[in-house]
């Protein structure tokens, strides 16, 4: 058995970059992910790619160089490459002999998928074979795209931005407002949750009648609430015989102590259509209290203090680590990740 590692960031998953329309024909795009720099854009056809942000010549950022839609021109030396990353021609070299086309910039895999961008982070660039397990499953019918709402940078580590999105206790103190719920309406919750492919979900259940939010959705509303490494959380809500709410929180190591969030939305509810500027507005003013505390939360962690997990509220914060570890361990011996969590009742007050 090998000596398992456990890092801070996962590899050989994949990771949300960023939503479509963030991405434009002859645009590069620098971004940070699990510490690795990495420039992205969209080829000719229109679909994304995403290139390790390193000229192989003498290493200069390529996203500060040229992009004509087609060709990446190096701002250097001019070494030019195309959107698979496959060098097409070296101005200087008066050599023809020298096959240009085997320098190759490392190129992640690169998905879009109802309008949104992912990337593999292999723990291993010479074994890409992987990639096609775990994609993340987003629910939506593959013609459909979800709607942009927003995109901040947590000051945090990925695991502690992780445990701030599926911890529910702080819901009621960081989230209050008229509109949701406040911290006089307290009541005991009980919640169901299983293991979930590369997570555990809280099994479809009536929403909390605390929450004026959802009681908007008249008609049998039920929620599903889905969190899989290395850092989705997806809430489904059925509204009706017809109509379904897609809300999508994903968490993006940037470097050991930032982390990006993002936030996308789907809904068949034509009133949501219509009412989208004030309903975004407060999809971002949600996620501006959590950065708030985040921001609180970075200070404190400064010295470093000794923390703790306690009892079923911070439940799924230990089930985070032990899914972590577990994808640690299915890198290191190369088996089959392997969901360890088991089904259980949790039960909170908020
Ligand atoms: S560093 Fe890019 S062409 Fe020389
Ligand atoms: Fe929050």
């Amino acid at each position: 058995m090998k000596e398992v590692e456990h890092p801070l960031f996962l590899r050989d998953i994949w990771y949300y970059a960023l939503h479509g329309s963030h991405l434009r024909a002859g645009k590069l795009v620098r971004k940070q992910i699990a510490g690795e720099f990495i420039v992205m854009g969209r080829d000719p056809q229109g679909a994304p790619f995403a290139l390790k942000d390193n000229c192989p010549h003498r290493g200069v950022p390529l996203s500060t160089g040229w992009f004509d839609g087609a060709t990446i021109t190096c701002c250097y030396h001019g070494w030019q490459f195309d959107a698979t990353g496959t060098c097409k021609k070296i101005p200087a070299l008066a050599d023809d002999r020298i096959d240009v086309s085997k320098i190759k910039v490392f190129r992640y895999p690169c998905r879009e998928v109802n309008g949104t961008v992912w990337v593999y982070i292999p723990q291993n660039k010479l074994k890409l074979d992987g990639a096609d397990r775990h994609f993340p499953d987003l629910l939506l019918d593959p013609t459909k795209k979800f709607w942009y709402v927003d995109t901040v940078t947590l000051p945090t580590n990925i695991d502690h931005a992780v445990i701030g999105l599926i911890d529910p206790a702080h819901v009621t103190f960081v989230h209050q407002s008229w509109f949701w719920r406040s911290a006089k309406n307290l009541k005991l919750k009980e919640k169901t949750f299983e293991p979930y492919r590369l997570g555990f979900r809280m099994v479809r259940h009536k929403p909390s009648s605390n929450s004026k939010g959802y009681s908007v959705l008249k008609g049998g509303t039920s929620t599903e609430i889905t969190f899989q490494l290395p850092g989705n959380r997806i809430e489904h809500i059925r509204a009706g015989e017809r109509h379904e709410v897609i809300s999508i929180t994903t968490l993006t190591p940037i470097d050991a102590s930032h982390t990006e969030l993002n936030h996308i939305f789907y809904t068949t509810l034509g009133l949501a259509r219509v009412l989208w500027l004030p309903l975004r507005r407060l999809g971002q003013k949600f996620i501006g209290q959590d950065l708030a505390v985040f921001r609180k939360l970075a200070k404190g962690l400064e010295t470093n203090p000794t923390l703790m997990l306690l009892g079923d509220p911070d439940t799924q914060a230990r089930w985070y680590y032990e899914l972590k570890k577990q994808w640690n361990v299915s890198i290191a011996e190369g088996t089959p990740f392997e969901n360890t969590l088991k089904g259980q009742t949790l039960r909170w007050i908020t």
